[in-house]
Parts: C-alpha cells; structure tokens; sequence
C-alpha cells in the first residue's frame, strides 16, 4: 500500500479518532480515548511524547504498532514508512513488528522462569530466527543492564525489567525504523536515565525515529503534548 507523503517520514498519523465500549448492558456507553490526532514523526528524529496521566499517550503509541483496544472503532490513518497500519490486517502489522517496528509496553510482560537472556530472545525465537549469545550481550549491554544473562528473570526490579523489555525490542525488528517506548525511564536511576537517552539519541542518529512517552525531560529534539485524548502541540525543546 503506497504512502502518498513524503519518504522522509517514518509515522504519520492522520485524523486518528479511538472510541471504546465501556460498561455493560444497561449501562453501555462509549469513551472517546483519541479525538482527531494528527502528527508525524520523521526518520532520524527522537521525539518526547508527554501528558498528563490518563491523557492517551499509551492509546496513541498502541495504535502506532498496530494494537487496538478490544471493543474499540478507530477511525482515520496510520502509516509507518509505506505501511498503513489504520485501518489494516491484523497480519500486516504482525509483520511490522517483526521486521521493522520495536514496540516496548508501560508495563512489559517479563518470564519470571525463563533466564534474562531468554526473554530477551523470546519474541525473535518464536518469530523462528536463530538468536546468538553475543546478539543478545549486545542488547543488554546497549540498555546499560549490568546482569547475568543466565539468571532467572524473576526478581528483577521494575527498572531492569524495562530494559530486558527493551533489549528484546532492539534485538527483535530485523530492520529497525521506528521505536516507540512508553515510560522507558520510570523506575530508572539517575545515571541509567541518561545512558538510554543517549542511546535513543543514538538510534536516532543512525537513522531510526525514537517516540517516547515520558513525563520526564529527555535529550529529544521535539516535544508533542496531550491532553484528554487530544494532540495540543508539536513543539523543539
Ligand atoms: N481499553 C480501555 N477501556 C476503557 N478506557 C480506556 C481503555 N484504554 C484506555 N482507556 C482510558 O483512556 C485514557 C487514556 O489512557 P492511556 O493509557 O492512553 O493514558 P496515558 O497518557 O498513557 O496515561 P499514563 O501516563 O497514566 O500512562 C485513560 O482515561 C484510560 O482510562
Ligand atoms: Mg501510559
């Protein structure tokens, strides 16, 4: 499916409108999560997406990787790269997180019994790729995760949690071009916050477009603000 817009961007959202079924029987009503969202995000960029809590930064990187609410309608167009994502195939957008797009969630699914470096292969073994060891170091080195790859994941705090999640984003796309991070940096120390700053800066300089929620300040160089479900302003910071 061709992208009509220029090839400089790498998302491009487009009048983008969520509404959710809410309630049951009676009391069924719906609950508008996006109202008219319109951005872009360029390839090479690193670009903060902030609001306060409740203010559909989640909802809106969910529906950039292709991953609806149940029981929700979307209106309006997503496209990362040449792809439409919205409205799409459930296929088409399995592919495009396998290949080209890393999607790390607010709160990632970690296997308590599976050892760190097997979660952070996970995702790339069951999409049938072969995942070596010094692969998988990198990953974790890149995330700043100073752990034993053959330790149980169980235990591991929320912080490291997040970056065994992130790892296993940066392992898993064959061909990264879009990374989207929701609250990388929650949970981080200080000093770890500004190492994975700097390595999105860097992903961002080798050509990747890095979108992150976060209520924190970052080393991004634009700024998109949301409130209530709405896209108030794009902005450099
Ligand atoms: N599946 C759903 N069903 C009902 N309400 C939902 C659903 N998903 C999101 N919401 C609501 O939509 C709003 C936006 O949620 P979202 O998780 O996108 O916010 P957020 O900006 O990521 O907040 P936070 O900073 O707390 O993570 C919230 O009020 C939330 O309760
Ligand atoms: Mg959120």
């Amino acid at each position: 499916m061709a992208m009509p817009s220029s090839g400089s961007r790498a998302i491009e959202i487009k009048a983008v409108t969520i509404d959710v079924e809410i309630g049951r029987g009676r009391t069924l009503s719906s609950l508008r999560l996006l109202e008219d969202a319109c951005m872009h995000v360029n390839r090479g960029e690193h670009v903060a997406l902030s609001g306060p809590s409740g203010s559909g930064k989640t909802t809106l990187l969910q529906a950039i990787a292709g991953i609806l609410p149940t029981r929700s309608k979307a209106k309006g167009e997503i496209f990362v790269g040449a792809t439409r994502v919205l409205p799409s195939g459930r296929r088409e957008t399995e592919e495009l997180r396998a290949t080209r797009l890393g999607y790390v969630a607010q709160h990632p699914a970690v296997f308590g019994r599976l050892t760190v470096a097997e979660n952070v292969g996970y995702a790339s073994r069951l999409l049938g790729r072969k995942v070596d060891r010094s692969a998988i170091a990198l990953a974790l080195e890149q995330t700043g995760l100073r752990i034993d790859p053959d330790r149980v994941a169980a235990g591991l705090s929320g912080g490291e949690q997040k970056r065994l999640a992130l790892a296993s984003a940066l392992l898993g796309p064959t061909a990264p071009e879009v990374l989207l991070l929701d609250e990388p940096t929650a949970g981080l120390h200080v000093e770890d916050r500004a190492g994975l700053n700097d390595l999105l800066s860097r992903l961002a300089a080798q050509g990747t477009a890095v979108l992150v929620a976060t209520h924190e300040d970052t080393s991004a160089q634009r700024r998109i603000a949301m409130a209530d479900g709405h896209i108030l302003r794009s902005s450099g910071v």
